[in-house]
């Protein structure tokens, strides 16, 4: 379902050589795995999640999602096979700040030129536990009610592929086993395979298969030098 080969990918740097960041030769992801990636700050993880989603063109290798290389399609392309079959919860949630929760979650849905659904838009603020916050903006919610409502975002369009990056991170530990459960519940019963960065050794212990960036990754990178 996901294949990645020899993806490598870097950032340019001014007047200097660019940053490497990733030397991944494979890896792959069946039709609805689950599977924790793992690895310090800095490793690499996001662009990671990046360059699987379409977000960040990669310098080489290929990124195929259901047999199709996401490297060879033009940018255009590229947003509406994302759109259509990847969900994204973003680290930082990248809510639109002009639209209420539930306005999110339906714009997620329209972005496939397919029309909107509200009623599977409220039952998944529902599951997330934001059926009373589902007319708020982003900035009159809190920080982990927001990262609920990414998640509700991510699941709106039933994708293949559900790409979490560190989606537990602001919430309290009920919400963060109440989402992790949700994410995996409606992951297993629509058969989408899901990706999910954690540094959470209590979530990571709950998946069958967990990979630690550092081992499927050739780039070392640059460890920084503690200060003194
Ligand atoms: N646009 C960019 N230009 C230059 N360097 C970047 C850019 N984005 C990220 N980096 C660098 O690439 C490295 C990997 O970043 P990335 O965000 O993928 O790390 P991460 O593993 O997700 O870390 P964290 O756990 O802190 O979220 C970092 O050292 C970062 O400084
Ligand atoms: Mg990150």
């Amino acid at each position: 379902m996901l294949l990645l080969e020899d993806v490598r990918k870097s950032y340019p740097q001014p007047g200097a050589t660019p940053l490497a960041i990733l030397d991944v030769p494979r890896l792959e992801v069946m039709a609805g795995e689950q599977v924790v990636i793992r690895g310090r700050s800095g490793c690499g993880k996001t662009t990671l999640l990046n360059a699987i989603g379409g977000l960040t063109a990669v310098d080489s290798g290929s990124v195929q999602v259901r047999g199709r290389d996401l490297t060879k399609l033009a940018e255009a392309a590229r947003d509406r096979f994302r759109a259509r079959h990847i969900g994204y919860v973003f680290q930082t949630f990248n809510l639109l700040a002009g639209f209420t929760a539930l306005e999110n979650v339906l714009l997620g849905m329209t972005f496939t030129g397919q029309s909107a659904d509200p009623e599977r838009a409220r039952s998944l603020l529902d599951r997330v536990g934001l059926s009373h916050r589902e007319h708020h903006r982003p900035m009159a919610m809190s920080v982990g009610e927001q990262q609920r409502t990414a998640v509700a975002r991510a699941l709106a369009n039933k994708p293949v592929l559900l790409l979490a990056d560190e989606p537990t991170a602001n919430v309290d530990p009920a919400h963060q086993q109440q989402i992790i459960d949700l994410l995996r519940g409606a992951c297993r019963d629509e058969g989408v395979a899901m990706l999910l960065v954690t540094h959470s050794n209590e979530v990571a212990a709950q998946f069958d298969r967990v990979e630690q960036l550092e081992e499927i990754n050739r780039v070392v990178a640059g460890a920084p030098t503690a200060a003194v």
